[in-house]
């Protein structure tokens, strides 16, 4: 599809088996700790909600799930995306933006040679970051977790589809500071406190199902991005506490995804504290917006600074991007001391 070797390509009927193979073995997922990860919630945001010619994606008449999902992301939409196509508009050297948002497989010669700068594709751009970007070889075979065998096409394990290998995946595009990119590797390589089994993969793929036996046992992930567009996916961003002193309360706000926040250029996240008496009447009222500059580092807290004893304090917040008709509320809760 993209000027490289393409996969050998059997017919439909063939994966009405794989379907069923799936279904059957519905179990335990592999999850970070702390984590609850849903499939996202659907994209209400007025851009495209799937990418329009998703259906000539040839690797959906088999693998269906991981096409739905992908098509409903930016990965797919990187290409078409308004913001990316208005940011092209009389940039001298735009042709060298492409790489990342319409590649060529990033795998090398070898299976585990990623791509240091990505290159971009001749034809189909319109399909993104696409199917191929990420999985398909340089002979023409598929890459993936387990390499499960088919009839379909060649496949092999690549350590790019799993823990610290699918992180220098993620790192071909996420690590550099290009144009307005927020290289957010770079944050989570200085992250100290990282819980075991942190990845780009373990927070942004939610896990579904396990599949396979023996060498092919793997976790089936959602191809759908967990964005800050899902409020149940941004609450887990923040840890949240109460401190309380003599005439002052405090409310902690700590980061615990793996990268600032926001981790997007434009975006902004804001919380509104307010002190309540024994009454329920408002004592004081405290703002914090978090910006692309004023942003929450990896790892690190801010405070909420309220000039009183508080007997409750009711706190929310919000996600702005400017792309939305409007923010989504992710967090609305009463702390008491
Ligand atoms: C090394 C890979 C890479 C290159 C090269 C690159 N981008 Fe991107 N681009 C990304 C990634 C990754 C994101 C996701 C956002 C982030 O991580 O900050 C992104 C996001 C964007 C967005 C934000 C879309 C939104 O929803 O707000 C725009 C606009 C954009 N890029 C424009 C450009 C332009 C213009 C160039 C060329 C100057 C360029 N990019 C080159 C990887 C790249
Ligand atoms: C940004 C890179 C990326 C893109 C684009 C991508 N994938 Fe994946 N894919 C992954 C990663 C990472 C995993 C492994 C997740 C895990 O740890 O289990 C994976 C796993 C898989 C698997 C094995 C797990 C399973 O579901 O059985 C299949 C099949 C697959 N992808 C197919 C596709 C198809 C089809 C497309 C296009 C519609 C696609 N992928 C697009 C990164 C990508
Ligand atoms: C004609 C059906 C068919 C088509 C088309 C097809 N695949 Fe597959 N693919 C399969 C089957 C069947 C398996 C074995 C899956 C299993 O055992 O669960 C498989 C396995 C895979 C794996 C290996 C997962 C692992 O265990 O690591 C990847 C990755 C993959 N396919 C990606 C793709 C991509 C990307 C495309 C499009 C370029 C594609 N496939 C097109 C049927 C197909
Ligand atoms: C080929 C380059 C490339 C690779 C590899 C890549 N990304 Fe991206 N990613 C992008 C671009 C470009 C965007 C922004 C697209 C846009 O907004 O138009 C993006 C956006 C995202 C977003 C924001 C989604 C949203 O809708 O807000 C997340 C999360 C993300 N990527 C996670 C990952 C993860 C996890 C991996 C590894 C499995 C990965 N990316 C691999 C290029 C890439
Ligand atoms: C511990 C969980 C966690 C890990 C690990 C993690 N993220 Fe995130 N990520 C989040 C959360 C939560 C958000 C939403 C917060 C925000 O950006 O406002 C987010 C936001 C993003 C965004 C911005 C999306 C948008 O629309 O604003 C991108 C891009 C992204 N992550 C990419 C990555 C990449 C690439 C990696 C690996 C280097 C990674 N993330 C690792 C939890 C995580």
């Amino acid at each position: 599809m993209n000027g490289t070797t393409r996969p050998r390509l059997r017919s439909v009927a063939q994966l009405a088996l794989a379907g069923l193979t799936l279904a059957a073995t519905q179990g335990a997922t592999a999850r970070l700790d702390g984590w609850d990860l849903k499939a996202p919630a659907p994209v209400a945001d007025g851009r495209p909600a799937t990418l329009a010619r998703a259906n000539e994606v040839k690797c959906g008449e088999c693998h269906r799930e991981a096409l739905e999902s992908w098509a409903a992301t930016t990965h797919a939409l990187a290409w078409e995306n308004e913001p990316y196509q208005e940011d092209l508009v009389g940039r001298k050297k735009a042709e060298s933006c492409h790489g990342c948002h319409a590649p060529v497989a990033l795998h090398g010669e070898e299976d585990e040679l990623l791509a240091t700068k990505p290159e971009a594709r001749k034809d189909e751009r319109h399909f993104g970051v696409s199917c191929e970007s990420c999985h398909l070889a340089s002979d023409g075979a598929l890459l993936g977790p387990t390499g499960a065998p088919t009839q379909d096409h060649g496949t092999r394990k690549s350590e790019s589809f799993s823990g610290a290998g699918s992180d220098a995946l993620c790192a071909t595009c996420h690590r550099t500071t290009v144009g307005p990119v927020i290289g957010l590797v770079r944050d989570f390589e200085q992250w100290e406190t990282k819980p075991a089994g942190a990845s780009c993969v373990a927070c942004h793929m939610a896990p579904l199902r396990e599949v396979g036996q023996g060498e092919t046992k793997r976790t089936v992930r959602s191809h759908a991005l967990q964005t800050p567009r899902d409020p149940h996916f941004l609450a887990q961003a923040f840890g949240v506490t109460l401190e309380s002193a003599e005439r002052s309360t405090r409310v902690v706000i700590a980061n615990r995804a793996g990268h600032r926040v926001p981790g997007l250029i434009g975006r902004e996240l804001e919380f509104v504290a307010v002190a309540l008496g024994p009454d329920g009447k408002e004592l004081a009222r405290e703002t914090l917006v978090l910006t692309t500059e004023a942003y929450l580092p990896v790892g690190d807290s801010l405070s909420l600074e309220l000039p009183v004893k508080a007997a409750k304090v009711a706190l929310r917040a919000r996600h702005v991007d400017p792309r939305l008709d409007k923010p989504v509320l992710f967090l609305e809760r009463e702390l008491a001391p």
